[in-house]
């Protein structure tokens, strides 16, 4: 593919909502009003120097030169949409999602995150509704926006990404502006305690939640900061307690998260990619850039000085590669310079002896700003209460699941006599990497009949 855009580019991704319904409604006039979002599409983005890059039955992808046009185009967009005389009196209603970033360019076509963090977004919105990243409402905030305001909604965990997103909504003056929360997406809780009656409340927590609370109020207090190397096994709760520590902290620290992927060939500074698509300025530059790990821990040093108090948790780091690595070691060993808490998680029961980050947590581990937080399993009593609303034998999910509340959950979500895939797909995963005799014992215990203890 040739003349796209390169560098930073905005992405517009729309799509028409409930659209097998409306084909079920509009039957053979179904294929005008197609054709007729398209024409209005494809002409406001024109007007808006915007080009089109993909187009897939109901949905299109649009890159910008500029932010502004690309949301200059939504506004036009959802007006010019909304003015149509559809068909038998129905109204086709359009979500659309808007980022910037900068996209990798192939033969094949734009790819990267950016592109699946816009699609996540678009995802996120209801039809009529236009949603921006931060990224993008940073990039707006002195543009003049004829008859839009953007309005801040929050941050929210969209589907399939590892950390918040911050969402903005495009205002349009006489359209619409009341929408439900952002579909197919957990809204982020502020400063919120634990309760009993959410579906989301973490067992057994409370005391790991207040090791790291003691640590992030010596931080703040003495200005020094400090590293907590938070270990478990898969499942086990890693992200979810620090989802929540960071839920109950927002108020009074800058949350940066970043994330690794379970991935062969792991992205080069992934994690950190993350943080600095959250900081941008210097740190966003050199990360960009595939800076030299000396170079992107100075950055992000001076990035973590900057600010009053910063929790930084980077998520998974038995993914890392080892560019990330050395950041982390780099700035691990220096990080009572500067204001911040620093939260590693890793997976324990994946690291071989010779595994990089073993290696790395050692000599991190020794520093008098570094403590270890070990997650463990739940309790019996625990995967008792997780149970009791299902009416399932508590006795035998705690045995079968060894207190694995990811485990547990996804037995009880299923709740049928067979194993759900999920749970087979984690031991599947985790089987690939045992010995072959290990592998095989394995294998001859999954496929025995369901009262073998796992
Ligand atoms: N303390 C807890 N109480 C109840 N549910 C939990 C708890 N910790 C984790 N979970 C649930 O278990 C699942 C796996 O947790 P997660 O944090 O993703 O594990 P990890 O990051 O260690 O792999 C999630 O669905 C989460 O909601
Ligand atoms: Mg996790």
């Amino acid at each position: 593919m040739t003349g796209l855009l390169t560098g930073t580019v905005t992405f517009l991704f729309t799509d028409i909502e409930g659209s097998t319904e409306l084909l079920k409604r509009l039957g053979k006039h179904y294929g005008d009003a197609l054709a007729a979002h398209r024409r209005i599409l494809r002409a406001t983005v024109r007007d808006h120097g915007g080009e089109e890059v993909d187009t897939q039955g109901d949905s299109f992808l649009f890159a910008f030169p500029r932010a502004e046009e690309a949301a200059a185009a939504a506004v036009d967009g959802q007006r010019a949409l909304a003015a149509h005389d559809w068909p038998a009196g129905t109204r086709l209603l359009v979500r659309m999602g808007i980022h910037t970033a900068e996209p990798t360019v192939s033969d094949e076509g734009y790819y990267g995150l950016g592109l699946h963090r816009a699609a996540r977004i678009m995802a996120a919105a209801h039809g009529g509704q236009v949603l921006l990243s931060l990224a993008t409402s940073s990039i707006l905030e002195d543009a003049t926006l004829p008859g839009a305001t953007l309005h801040d909604l929050g941050e929210h965990w969209l589907k399939d990404l590892d950390r918040p997103e911050h969402i903005y909504q495009l205002d349009v003056a006489g359209l619409r502006t009341a929408f439900p929360p952002p579909g197919g997406v957990q809204r982020v809780r502020t400063a919120q305690p634990a309760t009993a009656d959410g579906t989301d409340e973490l067992l057994e927590r409370s005391e790991a939640l207040s090791t790291l609370a003691d640590s992030l109020a010596a931080v703040a207090e003495t200005a020094r900061g400090q590293l907590v190397l938070a270990s478990g096994e898969a499942g086990v709760g890693k992200t979810a307690l620090l989802r929540r520590f960071c839920d109950d902290h927002r108020q009074s620290a800058r949350i940066l998260w970043g994330a690794c992927d379970p991935l062969f060939t792991p992205r080069p500074l992934g994690p950190l990619l993350d943080v600095a698509e959250l900081v941008g300025g210097e740190l966003a530059g050199v990360v960009q850039q595939g800076g030299k790990p000396h170079a992107v821990a100075t950055a992000l040093m001076q990035e973590l000085g900057s600010r009053e108090t910063t929790i930084l948790v980077l998520d998974d780091l038995h993914w890392a590669d080892e560019a990330t690595l050395d950041v982390v070691a780099l700035v691990g060993r220096r990080i009572d310079a500067v204001p911040a808490l620093a939260v590693l998680s890793y997976r324990d029961d994946e690291l071989e002896r010779r595994h990089p980050l073993r290696i790395l947590l050692g000599a991190l581990a020794t520093a008098r700003s570094a403590r270890r937080l070990e997650i463990g399993a739940l309790t019996r009593e625990a995967i008792s209460r997780l149970a009791e609303p299902h009416g399932v034998d508590a006795g035998e999910l705690f045995q079968k699941t060894g207190g694995n509340p990811f485990f547990a959950t996804e037995a009880l979500a299923a709740q049928e006599a067979e194993l759900p895939h999920t749970v087979r797909e984690a031991v599947l995963a985790r089987a690939a990497r045992l010995t072959p005799h290990a592998a095989a014992l394995l294998e001859a215990v999954a496929v025995a009949p369901p009262h073998v203890p796992l």
